[in-house]
């Protein structure tokens, strides 16, 4: 005898065969997903939103079609896609997992939690993610959005974070064995759509009925969240060098840790207090005479809200780039991979060299006039 479905599940399926929203890496009602799309999608949807990640979504699927064609792909090429997603570590995960699934597995994605769970840049959510919505597997992916419906369905009080196990505990019980993956794409529309953090629309939820918070009235309060720990601030000073055939200095970022294999300006290293002269001159990458540029970049990370400072120098044609950096033709910036925060500081320098320009220029045709 198979077991019965749990409470609510054939409700939520009937909803989601109605409701479901047409996304880019979803298959069709009734065709089977493509383990690498769906591979590739629940990577890039880790920690970002379903908006932003269409397009490169798009894009990736469309210059690599089939894992195969990503591993073939050179790093830098992936990175370059990914510019603008963040986090880039996912992408050089991405691009490593890649690598073994077309290289040691024979092109196939492992259809289990386990073996998923042992490949690079997959972690609990994702594995449970891809085993639900690519291989039908019982399995019960549970990111801020489910917890969300979780905690409400139950009326759990208890503040986030506390109350993760209990609710990934509790999102278990609801996923039927069969058609987990819709199951769990389901919950994801439901709390993309229905139950939102804000105004939740409890009127047009197929759980109405068994909602313990919407029963008590105090769904939009749910779930609690304990006081959140503020940002860790950081200061550093970075480095706009430009030599005179038109190329700026460019320092590649270590393989792991944030930005991991990213293109940046040399900097100091980023410290609780803005860094002192010494540790400037100890970090320029060459010998110039540095030019503080006025303003500051700010960059807000996960755990982290950077300030940095700009200092620019000149040096002539034919300097040899330093260990670890290479020069960029600055008209072809964009051929590089780079992060948010540097391209941020790229348009800084640049706005800040034209200020200083115009101001020359206006410097100039002063002297011009008082000469005349
Ligand atoms: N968030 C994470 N994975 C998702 C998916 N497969 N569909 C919609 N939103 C998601």
């Amino acid at each position: 005898m198979p077991k019965p479905s749990p409470a609510g599940a054939a409700g939520l399926l009937a909803w989601y065969d109605r409701h479901r929203r047409v996304l880019p890496w979803r298959a069709a009602a009734g065709e089977r997903a493509d383990p690498y799309r769906v591979w590739l999608s629940e990577i890039m949807l880790q920690q970002t939103t379903v908006a932003t990640v269409g397009p490169y979504y798009q894009a990736m699927v469309g210059r690599w079609p089939t894992v195969e064609a990503l591993a073939a792909a050179e790093l830098d090429a992936v990175l370059h896609a990914w510019q603008g997603l963040g986090y880039y570590a996912r992408a050089r995960n991405l691009h490593r997992c890649a690598g073994i699934v077309a290289g040691e597995l024979g092109g196939r994605f492992p259809n289990s939690e386990v073996g998923l769970r042992a490949l690079p840049g997959i972690g609990a959510y994702t594995a449970a993610a891809v085993a639900a919505i690519a291989f039908d597997r019982r399995a019960t992916p549970v990111d801020g959005n489910i917890e969300r419906v979780v905690a409400r369905r139950f009326r759990v009080t208890t503040p986030l974070p506390a109350a993760k196990a209990e609710l990934r505990r509790l999102a278990g019980t609801l996923t039927p064995a069969r058609r987990a993956g819709d199951h769990a794409q389901a919950l994801m529309d439901l709390g993309a759509t229905v139950c939102t953090p804000r105004a939740p629309r409890c009127p047009h939820c197929p759980w109405r009925a068994r909602c313990a918070a919407y029963k008590a009235g105090d769904a939009e309060g749910l779930p609690r969240r304990a006081a959140k720990q503020g940002r860790a601030a950081r200061h550093a000073v970075a480095f706009w060098v430009e030599r005179v055939d038109g190329s700026v200095l460019l320092r590649r970022r270590p393989e792991s840790g944030l930005l991991g294999g990213m293109m940046e300006l040399p900097s100091t290293d980023w410290t609780e207090t803005p860094p002192n002269a010494a540790a400037i001159a100890g970090a320029a990458p060459l010998k110039a005479r540095w030019r503080p540029l006025p303003g500051l970049v700010r960059h807000v990370f996960t755990h982290l809200d950077l300030s940095l400072a700009l200092r620019a120098g000149r040096v002539a044609a034919g300097t040899v780039a330093p260990a670890g950096c290479i020069w960029a033709r600055l008209d072809a910036l964009d051929a590089h991979a780079l992060a948010t925060l540097t391209k941020k500081s790229v348009g800084h320098a640049l706005q800040a060299r034209a200020g200083a320009l115009s101001r020359g220029r206006r410097g100039a045709a002063g002297a011009r006039d008082r000469s005349a």
